[in-house]
This record gives structure tokens, C-alpha cells and sequence, in this order.
């Protein structure tokens, strides 16, 4: 078996040797032809790219410097990407499985072929945390770190923290919906020191769990981190999230709690370590498990706007918001940066299950936040769920402001019961629509059932 030397001068002894003959493009994401070969490759972790690439080059920037480790590189495309893109100083590209060398090697030279002092670049086949404490061992620290792992396989996060620089960022991924989902809590513990249950808004907890787990390790280690960028994708499903490394102890504890859901009522609460044994709900529901509570976890905001606002501004200039696929990053970006409000809190509540405690159709997402606006509160969309709002409205004057929307309020009533209310007049439209005049004076086409 190879090993890596642990000398300075000669890293990587075991780098792979240059392809003799660099393998033929077969794929192209952002201009840049690559090859898979047979190495493990999708398509759809293209946003999941994107957004590390626009955080690295904005890194770049600000600091004109930036030495990245992509530790689980596959065919090498990102780390094509962030020498291409980002313009990274220097490249570590490994990946565990040796027969990938040749792929990452034709892919690399594609980024150029210096050799010696000015290479840029550098691949090496060894398990990750290997790679990641022999960096820390030679203080041979990185400003990026890219861990694009499988499954909940947590066991990078110390090593990670380890070899980042301070200020560094670390880009982590969790593919385990079991585990977010709630279904293997002691999985979830023994992985991120989460025991999670299931909850409405699992995805959201699928972040939160990954990024609290990346808390306590830093904490041992004297450490913070800052999420920059929290990334579902329903795909896989991917948890991905981009996290600043700071010295010193995590400086608000109220953003590492736990999270109790009532789930006859509906409502959400943050609950903090010294207040355990008082874990209750609002509505006093005495109903033996209608809490649930899942815990420790981040429960701080998920991303930083000014950060997602540069990563915007970075794509427009890239020309990268102009297309199909483009309109989907900058709709991402935007939807992250409304997530951002700090008065936001955890979580998010379906719009279906909204209408459903208020026996009420589902209103227009739109139409839920703009209500919920002039009431005074703070709701967004989720780039998680699309039919589900951020708010921190709670669920039952949710429910009360559903009753206030007239195509709530008045869809699929019976015209006896619409005349009885505040309707002075109803005109149809067409068959299963018609149009009501409201004492209020205003008009509302709304469909009813006629056949009562
Ligand atoms: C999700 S794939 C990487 C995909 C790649 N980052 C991309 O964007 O196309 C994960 C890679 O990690 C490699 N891998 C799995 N376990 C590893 C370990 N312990 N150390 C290093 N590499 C590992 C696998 O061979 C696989 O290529
Ligand atoms: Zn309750």
C-alpha cells in the first residue's frame, strides 16, 4: 500500500504519474470539457459546484490567496474548477480510489501543466483523514477545504478543522436523509451528536444537524464556526454547507439548542440547554408525545447575506444568471438571501399543513407572505420546500390569518353559507367559478361548490 510522506519537501510521494494519453472529453459544466471515465460522477451536484467555486473565488479576493484540498475530488472537476474559476493558487486533488488517477490527471492538465515550483496542482489516492492530519502534522494549512463525502461519515470534521487555516472556509456534505429524517437517531447521535426525530421541516434539520456537528468539533479545538451558505438539494438528498473557521469559543450558545415541535398545535420552539426540564408548548397540551424534541443543534442562521449577496453580484459577472440553468442559481441565491433575515427562526411550515389544521384550502404562496407582511412579521420562501414559508409566525395565528384570505375563506363553501357571511352578491364566471362581491366592496373570483 502507498503512504503519503510526512516531510515537507516531498508531500506526495505517491502522486499519480502524468496520463500518457489525457482521456478524451466527454462531459462539459460551466464551459470546462472534462472526463468521468468510470469514477463517481452527477450532474446535479452542478449548483452544489457552483456555489463552492463562487465562495472560493470570492475568497480569493479578499484574501489573494488561496490553497484548496478537495479531498474527495471524483473525476477532479472541482478542482478543475476552482484553478480555473477561482483561480486557486494550488490544488490538492485526492481521491481514495487509486484507478480514478488517471481520469483527475487528463482533467488537471486541462487547468495547465506547470511543473516544479510553479505547479499548481497536485493529486494524491490516500483516505481522506490521512491526507487532512498529515496537512495538520507539517502545519501545511489550507484556505479551502472541499469534503464531498457520502452517507453521514462525520469522522473528516476534526481533521478538517485541523488542516483549514483560520478565517479558512470548509465546504461539507451529508447525503443521510435516514438520519435527518429522524428515522436513526442514535445514528444521527453517534455521527453529529444530534439525536434527531422526525419533524415537519426534516430537510432544514438535515443542514442544521451537519453544521452542529461541525460546532462541537470545532469547539473542542477552541474554535467557531460561521455558516456562509446552507444548501439542500433533493437530489441524493445533498446537505451542503459552507462554513467560516474563527478562533475562539462559539460566541452566542443560544444558537446551539434544541428544537421541540408540537404536533398538535403546530408550533416550533428553540429551547436552551439550561432550560431542559421546562420543554413545553404553548397551548399546554398535556398529550402524551405530541412534543417532539431533537437536539443539539444549530439553530443560528443559515447563511450570511452580505456573503450570498457577493457570491450573487460574482455569478451575474460571470455571465452565469443569464440561461436556464442560470435563472435557477440566481432564483437559489435569492431565495438564501431571504432565508437570511435574522428574525427568521428555524424550520418552516408547509403550507398544506397550515390550510389543513385550519380546514382551509392552501392560499397562494405569495399571497401567505404579503398577509404575513403587513401583519408586521418576517416570512420568505424556503429554497427547501417550495410550498412551504419561513416565518416567525406562529402556526396557529397562521392558521388565523388563512381565514382572512378571501380564496381561503370562501373556496369550496356552499353559496348558502357565502351569503350568510360578508358576500352581497355572486355572479359565475364559469362552471365551478364565480365571482363574489364583498360587503367590503371589493370583488373576488373564487371557485365554489356549486353542487350544494
Ligand atoms: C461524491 S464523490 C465525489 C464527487 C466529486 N467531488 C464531484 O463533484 O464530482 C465521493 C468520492 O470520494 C471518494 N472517497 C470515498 N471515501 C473516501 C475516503 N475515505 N477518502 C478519500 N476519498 C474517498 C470516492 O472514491 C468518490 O470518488
Ligand atoms: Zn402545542
Amino acid at each position: 500500500m502507498l503512504t503519503l510522506s510526512l516531510k515537507p519537501v516531498t508531500p506526495f510521494t505517491h502522486q499519480t504519474a502524468k496520463s500518457p494519453n489525457p482521456p478524451k472529453c466527454c462531459i462539459s459544466e460551466r464551459g470546462h470539457c472534462f472526463d468521468i471515465g468510470d469514477t463517481f460522477f452527477r450532474h446535479e451536484s452542478a449548483t452544489g459546484r457552483d456555489l463552492g467555486v463562487l465562495a472560493a473565488a470570492i475568497y480569493k479576493k479578499s484574501h489573494n490567496a488561496l490553497r484548496v484540498l478537495d479531498a474527495m475530488c471524483g473525476c477532479g472537476i472541482r478542482s478543475l474548477r476552482y484553478l480555473a474559476e477561482a483561480d486557486a493558487d494550488f490544488v490538492l486533488a485526492n481521491d481514495a480510489n487509486e484507478e480514478y488517477g488517471s481520469v483527475i490527471t487528463g482533467n488537471l492538465e486541462r487547468a495547465g501543466k506547470e511543473y516544479g515550483e510553479n505547479k499548481r496542482w497536485v493529486i494524491s489516492h490516500s483516505d481522506a483523514n490521512r491526507v487532512l492530519t498529515e496537512c495538520y502534522l507539517r502545519r501545511d494549512y489550507f484556505d479551502f477545504i472541499d469534503i464531498d463525502s457520502f452517507g453521514s461519515d462525520s469522522s473528516f470534521l476534526r481533521s478538517a478543522l485541523g488542516a483549514v487555516k483560520l478565517d479558512g472556509l470548509l465546504y461539507l456534505t451529508s447525503t443521510d436523509g435516514f438520519s435527518s429524517g429522524g428515522h436513526r437517531p442514535q445514528h444521527s447521535l453517534a455521527a453529529y451528536g444530534a439525536y434527531v426525530r422526525p419533524m415537519p421541516y426534516s430537510n432544514e434539520i438535515g443542514l442544521r444537524m451537519l453544521i452542529g456537528g461541525a460546532v462541537r468539533e470545532a469547539s473542542v479545538l477552541g474554535y467557531h464556526v460561521v455558516p456562509l451558505f446552507s444548501y439542500y438539494s433533493y437530489h441524493g438528498p445533498v446537505f451542503r454547507v459552507m462554513l467560516r473557521v474563527r478562533r475562539g469559543k462559539l460566541p452566542d450558545n443560544r444558537h446551539y439548542s434544541f428544537i421541540s415541535y408540537c404536533s398538535r398545535c403546530g408550533n416550533s420552539y428553540a429551547n436552551s440547554w439550561d432550560k431542559l426540564n421546562a420543554i413545553g408548548c404553548s397551548c399546554k397540551a398535556n398529550v402524551p408525545g405530541s412534543l417532539i424534541v431533537s437536539g443539539p443543534l444549530w439553530t443560528g442562521p443559515l447563511h450570511s447575506a452580505p456573503f450570498l449577496t457577493e457570491m450573487l453580484n460574482l455569478a451575474e459577472q460571470w455571465g452565469w444568471t443569464n440561461n436556464g440553468m442560470g435563472k435557477q442559481l440566481e432564483k437559489l441565491l435569492n431565495q438564501m438571501i431571504g432565508e437570511s433575515d435574522p428574525k427568521l427562526p428555524f424550520g418552516y411550515i408547509k403550507l398544506d399543513e397550515v390550510a389543513s389544521r385550519a380546514k382551509l384550502n392552501s392560499p397562494p404562496l405569495v399571497t401567505i407572505l404579503s398577509t404575513l407582511h403587513k401583519e408586521g412579521y418576517a416570512a420568505s420562501r424556503s429554497h427547501i420546500a417550495s410550498n412551504a414559508i419561513k416565518t416567525n409566525c406562529l402556526m396557529a395565528d397562521c392558521e388565523c390569518f388563512l381565514t382572512r384570505i378571501p380564496s381561503c375563506r370562501y373556496m369550496n363553501m356552499d353559496l348558502g353559507t357565502l351569503l350568510l357571511l360578508d358576500v352581497v352578491n355572486a355572479s359565475i364566471v364559469c362552471p365551478g367559478k364565480i365571482k363574489l362581491k364583498l360587503k367590503s366592496g371589493k370583488e373576488n373570483a373564487v371557485t365554489v361548490d356549486l353542487s350544494r
